[in-house]
């Protein structure tokens, strides 16, 4: 057996202990390497080769994306046999070369050599001599290398495996990617310096005083102090501070303390903050703690796990400006660097273990680690150097065992340490589905149904009745829900309200907040966001690394914002002449949310002003009337047009990562609907019979010849309609394609062309059936455009519901996404029946590129909904597209057909053609690839519909 297939921890580990911020003295060995990659295990270096005339490669970093290998992507299923603990014979190895000299003034104390990422086994020589062996890839490991280093050049040697046994307790859903992928440090530990401490600050939310306790690991006595306070005490003491400000995701106060011995002082920045279970409530610092969080990875889509300080500064600013207040870190534990982001900015964490073993759901869980006795030490081991580096954290909140590991004698053994250790923090684990250990209920992708049963303490119950009884009593957590994969998801609004509704449930974690797509020539060889299968993979899940709430370039993606919508710790509703305010937040009034109004007829302002709205205290609500200007406003308003009330809720100054003027939330109210149009108020233009093509359709509409006129009732799928939702047997798109939706056939039954008029009528079907759809489209001439009056019928009986139900136009334009659309209707972003809380009524503008959405993997998108008027403007003139009754429109620079074939961003190519697609209705997006599917509310099921439009053409 080789030795990376040996079942062990760490050889020569120092035991694990906690991250500081601290005086000794540090040298980071981050930079370059020397490196040599060999296809498998046996590299034939030997580790006193400095590898001098070597290639290099940086540290950190994997070395798929520095042209080693390549990238892999599954999702359960390991990419090797299940033959624990072997692994393959092909198994990429890296040889890692460094000149180390021990800085001056190191030579007496220790020095430690510290990893705190490398992926997946490796084994370190300086010198040749051998310092340790270790695995666990998310894990910080530091090995004692005082004696060899020599204090002149010495060769640091790192040989890393891809795969060892290790991997099998690694399965995480993500790429594969190896090598030394986070710092590497040399850490001087001076004699008598403070080798670990342990900071307890509790908060007592009665007395408002806060309980400080260090507990620190030294030969000599240690001081500690917290300076601005003026406070001094020893280690081991509990040291009493009276009225401190707690520490909260909402408000993130942190105190410096120092922490000082003989030789060394440590700085450590500390919130107060107490995490409960009472009554079935989770709670921090005796309030409802509810988890509006996501689940994050660290990922880049240039550099793969290995990320910057910048950019995961970058995720903690994103997630506080969209409302976020809590990251899982999915499924390991994140740099170090973030959760001092989480601490500062205000989030809060559940930390979870490097380990999941999903993939023996494969083979019935035989074999699985986490209830083998010989995967013990491996199992605790990792739980320890997970406790032990963040214990200190103040953001972390929660421990989480892992990942989709089964359950098992060794996860209870980590759970039971963890607690002795730390009993400050309730465990977290989704697969104790009994609850033996764990301290909250978690379940994944729950359907509605299932979150409101367990809202009200009525899920299925167990066999043990006292076990039962248990579980019933704590409070629940979606580790997981909300899968974010393509567009989509629908339903959020649905799954807060159900959590807003039960103090049981504390809420959830959106799966994911990143796109996994790593960037790199596409198919084609143009640079595009790839994922699984695009590296050659024999075995790999292909999209299913597309989940994220943002794109791979990190740019919010129109399910963020629905979130942040959905989430939004001020909720506000316009009741009659009332404003009903909501503060979900747990501890902060709304003393610092500036309110105001706006009145707009037909999106044009009309009136505005500020509001005064009296403080409204935390998880209360309290209603007002609004202010006579707001009235005298309205009734001032010009006539016709829609006259909509927007109140605007905005944070009063700026907080960690958050501006001043943030809009929290909007809450509108319709005072007035379009006053109908006199239908005699344009004549028709007899004059215009030529206009008509020979299939009763108009040559142009205004500047744009008309290539196409058709029923649309097609989507290009979105990745929740290629699955089976919870609970169903088959997907959306295949019942769509069984029903032949996806290539229906036109057969004209008539054309009338008379003077100003022309009728068409159209009978749709598909091969092999005798459904389909009878469609009468009626145009009229007027001086300046058209009217279209289309009437659709289904023809036959089926219980599905329509992707959509419309027509669309395929105009010529020479250059289609260049085009300006403006319209009247719920903006600036995409919306669906289920997902269309981040958009409000009124008038948008951008260009019709602008419009689409980069979906990773090209799908349905932009649509608009609520949409009253639309306009298309290119430099020779303007087309407006009128309707008395809504409709949802996308306007697209490339047809259906094309977005459905593309299977990467860079294959989507405009083809000359505007394709406006206005809809009677659409169905919504569900989240089917995990999770329940579209709701029937927000399913789109008419059987007929009728669409009035008019087509005006304006010069420019
Ligand atoms: C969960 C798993 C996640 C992810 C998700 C689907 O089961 O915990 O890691 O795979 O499903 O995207």
């Amino acid at each position: 057996m080789a030795v990376h297939e040996i079942v062990s921890p760490p050889t020569g580990a120092e035991p694990p202990r906690a991250r500081t911020r601290s005086d000794a003295g540090v040298l980071s060995l981050d930079g370059t390497w020397r490196f040599a990659w060999s296809p498998t295990a046996h590299t034939g270096k030997d580790p006193s080769d400095p590898g001098d005339t070597w290639d290099e490669i940086p540290v950190p970093a994997h070395w798929q994306v520095c042209g080693y290998g390549a990238p892999a992507y599954t999702n359960v299923r390991y990419p090797f046999p299940i033959d624990p603990p072997r692994v393959p014979e092909a198994n990429p190895t890296g040889e890692y070369r460094r000149i180390v000299r021990r800085p001056p003034g190191w030579d007496t104390g220790r020095v430690l050599l510290r990893f705190d990422g490398v992926d997946s086994w490796f084994e370190v020589w300086v010198n040749g001599s051998p310092a340790g062996r270790s695995s666990g890839s998310r894990l910080t490991v530091e090995f004692d290398v005082t004696g060899l280093l020599t204090g002149g050049d010495d060769v640091l040697a790192v040989r890393v495996h891809q795969w060892s046994f290790a991997s099998y307790v690694e399965d995480q859903d993500q790429w594969w990617l190896s090598g030394i992928f986070r710092s590497v440090a040399l850490l001087h530990r001076p004699e008598h310096g403070i080798h670990d401490v342990r900071i307890v600050a509790d908060y007592d939310h009665r007395s408002g005083d806060g309980l400080l306790r260090v507990e620190a690991k030294s030969t000599r006595p240690v001081t500690v102090e917290v300076p601005e306070r003026d406070v001094r005490g020893a280690a081991g003491e509990t040291i009493h501070l009276t009225s401190v400000e707690p520490w909260s995701a909402e408000a993130p106060r942190l105190y410096r303390v120092l922490i000082a011995g003989e030789a060394e002082t440590i700085s450590a920045d500390i919130g107060f903050r107490t995490v409960s279970v009472e009554d079935g409530r989770l709670l921090l610092n005796g309030a409802p703690l509810v988890f509006r969080g996501v689940n994050r990875h660290d990922i880049d889509a240039r550099s793969g796990r290995a990320v910057t300080w910048e950019t995961m500064e970058r995720d903690v600013v994103l997630m506080k400006r969209h409302n976020v207040n809590a990251v899982r870190t999915s499924h390991y534990p994140p740099d170090p660097y973030f959760l001092e982001l989480c601490d500062r900015y205000g989030l809060y964490v559940v930390e979870e273990c490097d380990i999941e073993t999903h993939g023996f759901s494969l083979v019935d869980w035989r074999g699985n680690p986490s209830d083998d006795p010989a995967w013990g030490e491996v199992y605790l081991d990792r739980m320890r150097r997970m406790v032990e580096r963040d214990k200190n954290a103040t953001s972390v909140v929660m421990w989480s065992l892992g990942n989709e590991a089964g359950w098992g004698r060794n996860l209870a053994a980590n759970s039971r340490w963890t607690k002795e250790r730390d009993p400050s923090r309730p465990i977290h684990y989704e697969q104790d589905t009994e609850c033996e250990e764990a301290g909250v209920y978690s379940r994944m992708y729950p359907t509605f149904d299932e979150l409101e049963a367990i809202g009200r303490h009525e899920e299925p119950e167990s066999a043990d009745p006292a076990r039962d009884a248990h579980r019933r009593a704590l409070p629940m957590v979606m580790c997981e829900y909300g899968h974010a994969m393509g567009n989509g998801p629908g339903g959020l609004a649905d799954y807060e309200a159900i959590v807003d509704a039960h103090p049981r449930l504390a809420g959830g974690f959106v799966w994911e907040w990143i796109d996994h797509g790593l960037e790199g020539a596409g198919p084609d060889g143009r640079r595009t966001y790839l994922y699984g299968g695009d590296f050659g993979e024999p075995v790999h899940d292909g999209s299913f690394v597309i989940d994220g709430l943002v794109f791979p370039d990190r740019t919010p993606s129109p399910a963020l914002a629905e979130f942040a919508a959905v989430i939004a710790p001020v909720r506000m509703r316009v009741d009659g002449g009332d404003l009903v305010v909501e503060n979900r937040w747990s501890f902060t009034t709304t003393g610092d949310v500036v309110f105001s109004w706006s009145l707009e007829s037909d999106g044009e302002a009309v009136g505005s002003g500020p509001l005064d709205v009296p403080v409204v205290g935390p998880l209360s609500a309290a209603r007002f009337t609004l202010p006579p200007a707001v009235r005298a406003a309205e009734s001032s308003a010009p006539p016709g047009g829609d006259l909509w009330l927007t109140v605007t809720a905005t944070t009063g100054s700026a907080s960690p990562g958050v501006e001043a003027g943030h809009v929290l939330s909007r809450a509108q109210q319709r005072c007035r609907a379009t006053a109908p149009r006199r239908a005699s108020a344009r004549t028709p233009d007899t004059a215009s019979a030529r206009r008509f093509d020979d299939s009763g359709h108009p040559e142009a509409l205004g500047h744009f010849p008309v290539a196409h006129v058709g029923l649309d009732i097609w989507r290009a799928p979105t990745e929740n309609d290629r699955y089976a939702g919870n609970g169903e047997t088959s997907s959306l798109e295949s019942r769509w394609r069984e029903a032949g939706f996806d290539r229906l056939v036109e057969r004209t039954t008539d054309v009338k062309v008379s003077g100003a008029s022309a009728r068409r009528a159209a009978r749709y079907g598909s091969a092999g059936l005798d459904t389909g759809f009878d469609v009468d489209y009626l145009w009229t001439a007027r001086g300046d455009g058209f009217r279209l009056e289309v009437t659709i019928e289904r023809r036959g009986e089926w219980r599905l519901p329509l992707p959509r139900l419309g027509i669309v136009l395929a105009l010529r334009a020479a250059d289609p996404g260049s085009a300006v659309l403006e319209w009247l209707g719920l903006g600036p972003g995409e919306s669906y029946p289920d997902s269309r809380s981040a958009n409000w009524y009124g008038r948008h503008r951008m260009t019709v590129r602008e419009a689409q959405v980069p979906y990773v993997v090209p799908q349905e998108n932009g649509n608009r909904s609520e949409v009253s008027r639309l306009s298309l403007t290119v430099p020779e003139g303007c087309l407006r597209i009128e309707s008395l009754h809504q409709f949802d429109a996308a306007v697209r620079p490339w047809s259906t057909e094309r977005l459905e074939r593309a299977r990467h961003l860079a294959e989507l190519d405009e083809d000359g053609l505007l394709w406006v697609h206005l809809a009677a209705g659409v169905t919504g997006l569900g989240s089917a690839a995990c999770g329940p599917g579209v709701r029937r509310r927000a399913q789109y099921r008419a059987g007929r519909a009728r669409l009035v439009l008019d087509f005006v053409s304006e010069r420019s």
